[in-house]
């Protein structure tokens, strides 16, 4: 039987009595849990074949609910938050220090948002606590944009996902901090970096090295597919490069007109960045299904959420 239900009186049930369930948002879903439960939380990072170091994201209903989470929050926060919440921005903003420490990985600040998809919408609303919740992968796979992708990954250990149809923006949430009062870029996504600094000017970026994850835990390697991927400038020139081996193709808006329809995915053939973001991770997933050799993916529009795109691709091509 599947674990796949529309029910949100169930996944309430199950998560009042401290499991765990799989939320749809509109960047990807997430294996969520009450943040007050420790039993819960240690079944999210277990499930998930997640270390500890790397902490979690905490889901609010209301703008509210942020007061009980975080202190000292900027003003810049607040105005991004009023801006673009619900929505794929995630804030690391001081810890109150109700929050565990399971959670944030014994940092003292706190990753926050609040997730715009109406499913989870309504079932935050009926819980009197923020759920936690890491995109529902196993640790280094591919995001899941479909709610049959996270019941693929986890045959067993979870009881239920909640269904609210294929993720709308299909790549995670933009995540900013404040250092020093200046707003720090750590993890590019779904909100354009751009949309940003409209509203409150430029934005440093985060660097993060192979020898420090730390931070934003974000590991040079990530989001990988089981089939090698390398992403390059010219699809057809890295074509001859590997003739010879079964090859999917990962392609913006123009399809190679020499390769089979069945092994390329054109994510916008109106080169639509929002449509090409949308369809990325659906994409890897399929074309992991191939059993090819390898996927030549080409780099993507170097603006807007086509930065993101970038930064998954280049993960899965490590
Ligand atoms: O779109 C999303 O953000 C999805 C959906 C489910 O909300 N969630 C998601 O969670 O992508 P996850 O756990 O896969 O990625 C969260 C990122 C990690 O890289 C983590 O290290 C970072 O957020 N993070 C969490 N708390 C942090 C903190 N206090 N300081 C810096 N980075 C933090
Ligand atoms: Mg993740």
């Amino acid at each position: 039987m599947s674990i796949i239900s529309s029910s949100i009186q169930k996944a309430k049930a199950i998560l009042m009595d401290e499991d765990i369930v799989a939320i749809p948002t509109e960047t990807v879903y997430g294996l969520a849990g009450n943040i007050f439960s420790e039993k819960a939380i240690r079944k999210i990072f277990e499930l998930k074949g997640r270390p500890l170091m790397n902490p979690l994201i905490v889901h609010i209903a209301e703008l509210e609910m942020l007061d009980q989470i975080a202190s000292d929050i900027p003003q810049d926060a607040l105005t991004l938050a009023k801006h673009f919440w619900p929505g794929p921005l995630t804030l690391v903003l001081p810890k109150k220090s109700s929050v565990p420490d399971l959670i944030t990985a014994n940092k003292p600040t706190v990753a926050v948002r609040m997730p715009a998809h109406p499913v989870t919408r309504a079932l935050l609303k009926e819980l009197d606590f923020p759920l936690a919740a890491p995109s529902a992968n196993p640790f280094k796979r591919i995001s899941p944009t479909k709610a049959q992708h996270v019941a693929d990954y986890f045959p067993s250990g979870l009881e239920l996902v909640l269904e609210g149809g294929t993720c709308e923006k299909g790549i995670e949430s933009t995540i900013v901090g404040f250092e020093n009062g200046r707003a720090i870029l750590y993890r590019h996504g779904a909100l354009a970096k751009e949309d940003i600094e409209a509203l409150i000017g430029s934005l440093e970026e985060h660097t993060v090295n192979s020898k420090s994850p730390e931070a934003p835990g974000m590991l040079l390697q990530h989001y990988s597919p089981r089939t090698p991927l390398i992403l390059v400038d010219d699809v057809s020139e890295a074509k001859k490069e590997h003739a010879g081996k079964n090859i999917g193709l990962l392609v913006f808006s123009t399809p190679v007109a020499d390769h089979p329809q069945e092994k390329q995915v054109v994510l916008s053939e109106k080169a639509h960045l929002e449509e090409a973001a949308s369809k990325l991770y659906t994409a890897m997933h399929d074309l992991d299904a191939l059993g090819l050799d390898l996927i030549i993916a080409e780099i993507m529009p170097l603006h807007g959420v086509g930065v993101g795109m970038n930064d998954r691709l280049r993960r899965a091509s490590n």
